[in-house]
This record gives C-alpha cells, sequence and structure tokens, in this order.
C-alpha cells in the first residue's frame, strides 16, 4: 500500500458530535424528531442528502428556498463549534500516525464530502500532513458514491488497489469497496460487513503499513 486516504469527521476528529449538535439544533426548532440513530445515517452523506433524511420525518413540504436557509443555519451553528477546535480535537494518536506514515514514505490524502474539509484540517493543525485534499467541494456525487476517494487516489497519482481508505461511516465503506480500494473501518462502521479490516485505534496502522 502506498497510500492512505482518511475520511476526516468521525475519523480524525470528532467533529460528527458537532455535526450532530447542528443538526439536532435544527431538527428541535422545526420541531422534527431527530436521534442519534437517525445521525448515523447522516455520516459521510452531503448536507443536501441530511437534510432530507431529517425531513423525512417532517409533517410538511418544505421548499428549495426554506431547505436553502436550513442549510444556511445549520451550518452557521456548526461553524460556531468548529471555531473553538484546536490541535486537542485530533483523534487519539492521530498527528504521531500521520508523521510517522509520512516518515514511512506513504502518500497521504483526506477523502471528505465535507465542504468544511480544509478549515478544519487548518484548525487542527494537520493541513501540511497530506499531500492532497479531495472533499465536497470538488465532488459531484457524496459517498456511497467512490468519487471522492477516487479523486483522492488520482490526485496522490496511486491506482485505488495502492491505497488504504480509513473510514467510520457505512457509507465511506461501501464508497471505498465501490471503487476498488482497501478499506479500514474504524469506530460506528467496525460493523460493516464489507470492511477488510477493522481498527480500534489509529495507530495500528503503523504497524500494519509500516
Ligand atoms: C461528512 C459528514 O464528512 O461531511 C457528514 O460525515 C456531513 O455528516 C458531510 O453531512 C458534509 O459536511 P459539511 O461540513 O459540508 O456540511
Ligand atoms: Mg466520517
Amino acid at each position: 500500500m502506498k497510500g492512505v486516504i482518511f475520511d476526516l469527521d468521525g475519523v480524525l476528529c470528532s467533529t460528527d458530535e458537532y455535526h450532530y449538535r447542528a443538526w439536532k439544533a435544527l431538527a428541535d426548532s422545526l420541531g422534527i424528531p431527530f436521534d442519534r440513530t437517525i445521525n448515523s445515517r447522516l455520516r459521510g452523506v452531503s448536507r443536501e442528502e441530511s437534510l432530507e433524511i431529517i425531513l423525512e420525518r417532517a409533517g410538511r413540504h418544505y421548499s428549495a428556498e426554506e431547505k436553502r436557509e436550513m442549510f444556511r443555519e445549520k451550518n452557521e451553528l456548526y461553524r460556531t463549534f468548529l471555531s473553538a477546535l484546536s490541535v486537542e480535537d485530533l483523534a487519539p494518536g492521530a498527528a504521531k500516525m500521520l508523521h510517522e506514515l509520512r516518515r514511512a514514505g506513504k502518500k497521504l490524502a483526506v477523502g471528505s464530502s465535507s465542504r468544511n474539509a480544509q478549515f478544519i484540517l487548518e484548525k487542527l493543525g494537520i493541513a501540511g500532513l497530506f499531500d492532497a485534499v479531495a472533499d465536497g467541494n470538488r465532488i459531484r456525487r457524496s459517498k456511497p458514491d467512490p468519487e471522492v476517494f477516487l479523486l483522492a487516489a488520482q490526485l496522490l497519482h496511486l491506482k485505488p488497489e495502492q491505497c488504504i481508505v480509513v473510514e467510520d461511516a457505512y457509507s465511506g465503506i461501501a464508497a471505498a469497496k465501490a471503487g476498488g480500494f482497501y478499506a479500514a473501518a474504524i469506530g460506528d462502521a467496525v460493523t460493516c460487513p464489507p470492511a477488510d479490516r477493522r481498527l480500534e485505534r489509529l495507530d495500528e496502522l503503523v504497524g500494519l503499513l509500516c
């Protein structure tokens, strides 16, 4: 394996919790039931698709303009949470693991559906450790479509079979497998059947790849 492609939210940091809180605030304000079980379906998917999933339980139809206002509101609150991010919000062992993989000559990329990815990487102080960032601003179809991982591999000048994808979402594992990648699951995704490998901690990647 020459390359490692990391999902961001829920893998390198716990911003998935902030997504949950921001969506929960929006759903509560609209009187729409929303809990962590529904939230797990939002992992890896775009903000537009996330809103559609939340609105499945709404008692009325919302116009495109109303939906745009909802994204804006949710993203504004989410960015307020993100503005307080720091290096301390990195997943345990993440910075050391990234440095060790780089030292071993591995190419590193981020493959995230988020349009806030670059901002998050900078807040976490790890933006400079990646050779490429494929994010929600550069793709048309979010996970489980493999587009974001295929773009990441292309930016690394590697083939999918030369890369391992690290994911915490079922949609992300499905995307990795659809693209022909080796898929390592962490967090919620460890129960996802098509994963090739299950990780308890990120630093297991060092023993696996170096
Ligand atoms: C993914 C998250 O990384 O990014 C999803 O797992 C989220 O939950 C998606 O909807 C889009 O994020 P953003 O930051 O562009 O709203
Ligand atoms: Mg994730």
